[in-house]
């Protein structure tokens, strides 16, 4: 049987740190509040003159000398992300010319935080297809700069990051053995930009009244979340006739460790089978399922063979689950 399966693991953060007391001086917050509300004690921004392509680019370095590919051997790459440098060229074809990836067609996916699951999926495709061997799978943002630092409501929760899955065509179990996506563009007020693109271009106006930033309704947005994601984790569950305990691991979308622990009980798992990075990081949307797998396999949490379950919720509406054997 042929499976697309991972085969070399990346990240990258920027070095500046803010923590919540920094925040504290910036916004009227606690750091009691934001650790409470969300488990975050601090997360990474980029400096001047950084920007997304940057992240990706040393995540995607490390993905690929993991997997002991040279940039020039890869068919494919996909960049998940909701903040790319430009509108056009595309993320990915930034990135193809930072590696050298001559050979690589590229281009992006705009699944906001369920980004990287929608590029695992589409990846999954191309290689049981057979169409490509090699794909780079990214998922990198930098929000820092679509975060309005005087709304309290937004600014705690994001951060800046990159993490970068090579996958290769294996003929054995090992592998993405489900991929689920689901969207419902119908409730995307809840988590939009509303400028900066066709419908309202930048202009004097869209920067006074602040419409380039991102606006969200937390609260409703928690309790969608919460159901969509149980939902879909069940989907994935059932079609690949798996018990809850049999998972070993579940590496979630990091958006707020509340919603986290709540899916972690509903599948009565401990939560030392689930990879937190959240207090660290925040909420790197595409990012931060890659970045918190690529910890726990760095850090030799994950072993071969272990079954995984990631999953994630964000803007347009999406959801999205994979289940992977490692
Ligand atoms: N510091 C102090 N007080 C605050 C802050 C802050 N940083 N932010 C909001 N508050 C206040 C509010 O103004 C409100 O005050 P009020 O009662 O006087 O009006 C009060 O705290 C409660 O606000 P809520 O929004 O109801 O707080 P909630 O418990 O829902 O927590 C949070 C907010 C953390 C945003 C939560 O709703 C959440 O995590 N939502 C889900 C986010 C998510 O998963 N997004 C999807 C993925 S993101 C993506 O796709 C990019």
């Amino acid at each position: 049987m042929i499976h697309a399966r991972i085969t070399g693991t990346g990240a990258y953060v920027p070095k500046k740190v803010i923590t919540n007391h920094d925040l504290e001086k910036m916004v009227e917050t606690s750091d009691e509040w934001i650790m409470e509300r969300t488990g975050i004690k601090e997360r990474r921004v980029v400096e001047k003159g950084q920007s997304t392509s940057d992240l990706a680019y040393e995540a995607s370095k490390k993905a690929l000398k993991a997997a002991n590919l040279g940039a020039n051997e890869l068919d494919l790459i996909l960049v998940a992300s909701m903040t790319p440098d430009t509108i056009m060229p595309s993320l990915g074809c930034v990135l193809q010319d930072k590696l050298g990836a001559k050979h690589a067609a590229a281009f992006d996916i705009a699944a906001a935080c369920s980004g990287f699951i929608y590029g695992l999926s589409v990846a999954n495709a191309f290689i049981k297809s057979e169409t490509y061997k090699n794909i780079l799978v990214v998922g990198a943002e930098v929000l820092s700069r679509f975060v309005d630092w005087e709304d309290r409501t937004t600014c705690v929760l994001f951060g800046d990051g990159a993490g970068a899955v090579v996958i290769q065509r294996h003929a054995g179990k090992r592998g993405i053995l489900s991929t689920h996506l689901h969207s419902d563009g119908s409730i995307a007020n809840l988590l939009y930009v509303p400028a900066g693109g066709s419908l309202h271009p930048p202009s004097e106006e869209t920067v006074q009244k602040k419409m380039h930033y991102i606006k969200m309704k937390g609260n409703e947005t928690f309790k969608v979340a919460v159901r969509a994601l149980e939902e879909v984790v069940q989907e994935a569950l059932a079609h690949n006739k798996v018990k809850p305990e049999e998972i070993d691991y579940l590496v979630p979308h990091q958006a707020n460790l509340r919603i986290i622990q709540a899916m972690a009980k509903r599948l009565n798992m401990p939560m030392e089978k689930v990879v937190v990075t959240v207090q660290k990081y925040g909420n790197t949307s595409a990012a931060s399922i890659p970045m918190a797998l690529d910890e726990a396999v760095r850090d030799g949490r994950i072993k071969e063979n272990d079954l995984l379950l990631f999953e994630a919720f964000g803007g347009g509406m999406t959801w999205a689950s994979a289940l992977v054997r490692w």
